[in-house]
């Protein structure tokens, strides 16, 4: 097909340049060669794709194969610019030309493919090799061998306590980066060639016409200003968890996060629970029992996805990924509507779980901007870094651990969930809070560390060494000063902060959809499948025009630009435990623990029956989260009842008649017995349903005067 493409472009080429007559005559030329480059890009994108994949795979062939394509690119788009320059030569694009001007535009200014050849050459080389080695290695320590492989390493790293194994497995990982003074020399400063090449001032301007986001940096550092409290404060917590009292403030070791760069917390989270982690425990164990990792994590994000009113996912998706691959996922897009496949591991976590969700969407997405036949190659898949791209499916996956999807998918029952809602709200905060706040500082600390470094305002000694001393201090973390290089984005010197505000946006477009439920308790997803049309009207438009123009209509006319509210609003819950754990003078701290007060103030129930009062006095020292436990046994959802009694069993040591019944089940089978057990349970159950509801209505009541205080 190239052929023939380049031989058609050549004669209208001839046709453009030999002079026109009308002005009709010439936009249509330049339609038809726009046509025409567009043609051979989707081309050169499918070839890079069928070469991407075999190397993902592990064909012997597959780097070079990788490597000639990527370089072929980069040579493609200098001839490219240089054509459509020709072919402008002389004509006036009208204002309201809008698409047209567009794909221009897009055109003219393709990033860094404009690098002069070898430059482009030593990029692509320099990234594609780095990725490739860290992929095949075998040669990393998982503390027990020292020959193990990328997903093994993974996987050890997730699990291992030992500090000192996981500084080593940490430095095993670090011998198979690339070197970070070629890094340095010769990959970095290729930025300022970059955006020479594509005629802007200095490379933070560059970055912004990339995020097509003016001063987007600047904004970035204010979202942060305002987001910084709540990380550190969470930084706190985790000090004081991991390490004690006096390691409050103090930089925190990656490796003690069990992360090799620090950019993803999710892996202490089991040392950082509330003292009532049932909902955490219950998700984990309903994953692990169903095996909810690879294909089937994909295919439960699908159920969300059509859930949510945007559709199935074309099949070609499910032969031909792999999903028993490694992870994070990486996704390959072959430009060309439905064909797309996905390489991931099948390692069952939360993490994967919704980093499922999100690549799923982000499959759909570019599915339903494929749909759209305006959208032609450039519209699709320009080289801009959209927010709204990431935004979306980054919702998504926050509606993974949504109470009504966690229900539906069978990870945690609705009626279990509206007892304590707010302490489990906290739980599933704190998760999301592991992923997702790390990765905001992360995606900054790497722009900002880059920047300085271009502008020279680091001393050329300190240079090498800068990128600890920056994390240290921007992030409160102790990392090494070549971890970054594990990193496509650093690799091929893509800025974050498309991805930075990508994070921001997610929780914006969540809050616009949760403020206009009638109450707490109310089916989200339903609500999003009933008003989905702004999402889809967005992600039909591709890159049409400037992801910010659409923010205003995406979140139903709510706010025009980014806000960091939509984040700071959604962790009001764990705002205010993280206050209290660092605090814990303070009075409220128990509150969660003392139900019964609150119960009696509320004087609806008539005082209870004399001869109940010993349990209600246990229910004193039992925290009102131990009900759903019970009620869990009860349920007879038997297809969980494993991780149920799992459960149940760190809150039955508190409770005497249950810890009997365990007891006697294997000593005795007195019946009588057995029914004074089950009438004493049906009644620890009532009262404690009343206690819950009481509370609950309680709860819903002060809050709601609160709401109503700080509205006056
Ligand atoms: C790699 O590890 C396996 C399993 O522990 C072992 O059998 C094998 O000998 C090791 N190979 C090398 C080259 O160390
Ligand atoms: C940037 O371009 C200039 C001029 O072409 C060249 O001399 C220089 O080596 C380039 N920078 C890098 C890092 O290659
Ligand atoms: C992954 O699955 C495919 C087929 O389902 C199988 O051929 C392949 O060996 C598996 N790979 C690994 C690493 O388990
Ligand atoms: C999209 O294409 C249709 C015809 O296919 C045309 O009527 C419409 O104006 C186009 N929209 C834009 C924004 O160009």
């Amino acid at each position: 097909m190239r052929p023939t493409v380049s031989l058609l472009i050549i004669n209208l080429y001839a046709l453009v340049l030999s002079g026109t007559s009308s002005l009709g005559d010439d936009r249509r030329y330049l339609v038809a060669f726009l046509d025409l480059v567009e043609m051979e890009h989707e081309d050169h994108c499918e070839n890079r794709a069928d070469a991407a994949w075999k190397e993902l795979i592990g064909d012997p062939k597959g780097l070079s194969a990788k490597l000639e394509k990527d370089k072929a690119f980069g040579i493609l788009s200098r001839e490219q610019k240089r054509d459509v320059e020709l072919a402008l030569d002389g004509y006036y694009m009208d204002q309201s030309d809008q698409v047209l001007r567009r794909k221009v535009q897009l055109l003219l200014h393709p990033g860094d493919t404009l690098l002069e050849t070898e430059q482009w050459i030593r990029l692509v080389t320099f990234g594609d090799t780095a990725l490739h080695k860290l992929r095949i290695a075998t040669n990393y320590d998982c503390g027990t061998r020292t020959n193990c492989t990328l997903r093994e390493l993974q996987n050890s790293i997730a699990r291992e306590q030992d500090e000192e194994t996981l500084l080593r497995m940490k430095r095993s990982w670090e011998k198979n980066l690339p070197s970070v003074n070629e890094y340095l020399e010769q990959i970095l400063p290729l930025l300022r060639n970059a955006s020479k090449e594509n005629n802007y001032n200095g490379v933070e301007e560059y970055w912004d016409s990339l995020v097509e986001y003016e001063g987007g940096i600047l904004k970035a550092r204010e979202l942060w200003d305002n987001i910084k409290p709540l990380y550190l404060k969470l930084h706190k917590y985790i000090a004081l968890r991991l390490k004690g009292q006096e390691a409050v403030g103090e930089s925190l070791p990656v490796h003690l996060l069990r992360s090799l760069n620090g950019d993803n917390w999710s892996n202490i989270i089991e040392s950082l629970l509330p003292k009532h982690p049932g909902i955490y425990q219950k998700i984990h164990a309903s994953l692990q029992l169903k095996d909810l990792g690879g294909i089937k994590a994909f295919k439960e994000a699908v159920k969300l996805i059509k859930d949510l009113g945007f559709g199935d996912i074309e099949t070609e998706l499910w032969t031909d990924s792999v999903f028993n691959g490694t992870c994070p996922t990486t996704f390959i897009d072959w430009c060309k509507p439905n064909k797309m496949r996905v390489m991931t591991c099948k390692d069952v976590s939360i993490t994967n779980y919704i980093d499922a969700h999100e690549a799923a969407m982000k499959i759909k997405y570019k599915e339903i901007t494929a749909l759209h036949s305006n959208n032609t190659y450039i519209l699709r898949e320009a080289p801009r870094y959209s927010a709204i791209y990431e935004g979306i499916p980054g919702f998504v996956s926050l509606l993974a651990l949504n109470p009504h999807a966690l229900d539906r998918s069978g990870l945690f029952p609705l009626r279990t969930f509206s007892y304590n809602p707010n302490h489990h709200r906290l739980v599933l905060q704190l998760i999301m809070a592991l992923r997702d706040l790390p990765k905001l500082n992360y995606y900054l600390a790497a722009d900002e560390w880059r920047l300085k470094v271009l502008m020279g305002s680091i001393a050329p000694a300190k240079v090498a060494s800068s990128w600890g001393e920056f994390r240290k201090n921007f992030s409160l973390l102790e990392t090494s000063d070549v971890d970054m290089l594990g990193d496509p984005y650093i690799l091929f010197n893509k800025p974050y902060i498309g991805k930075f505000m990508g994070l921001i946006l997610k929780y914006q477009i969540y809050q616009s959809f949760a403020e206009e439920l009638s109450s707490d308790e109310s089916d989200l997803l339903q609500h999003v499948n009933e008003t989905s049309d702004r999402l889809s009207d967005t992600m039909v438009q591709g890159f049409g025009s400037d992801w910010s123009a659409m923010v205003s209509d995406m979140l139903a006319k709510r706010e025009n630009g980014l806000e960091y509210t939509g984040l700071t609003d959604y962790y009001r819950l764990l705002d205010e435990y993280l206050d209290k754990q660092l605090d814990p003078t303070d009075e409220e701290f128990d509150d969660y623990n003392e139900p019964i007060e609150e119960t009696t103030e509320n004087n609806a129930i008539p005082p209870p029956p004399v001869t109940i009062k010993p349990t209600i006095h246990e229910l004193d020292i039992m925290p009102p989260d131990e009900s759903e436990n019970i009620i869990d046994v009860e349920d007879s959802h038997s297809k969980y009842s494993a991780e149920t009694s799992t459960v149940g069993v760190l809150e039955i040591k508190k409770q005497p008649p249950v810890d009997d019944t365990k007891n006697t089940q294997e000593a005795s089978y007195n019946t009588y017995w057995w029914i004074g057990i089950a009438v004493a349970l049906v009644i620890i159950i009532i009262i404690i349903a009343i206690i819950a509801r009481k509370r609950h209505n309680h709860r819903k009541q002060l809050e709601k005067q609160r709401r109503e205080n700080t509205r006056a």
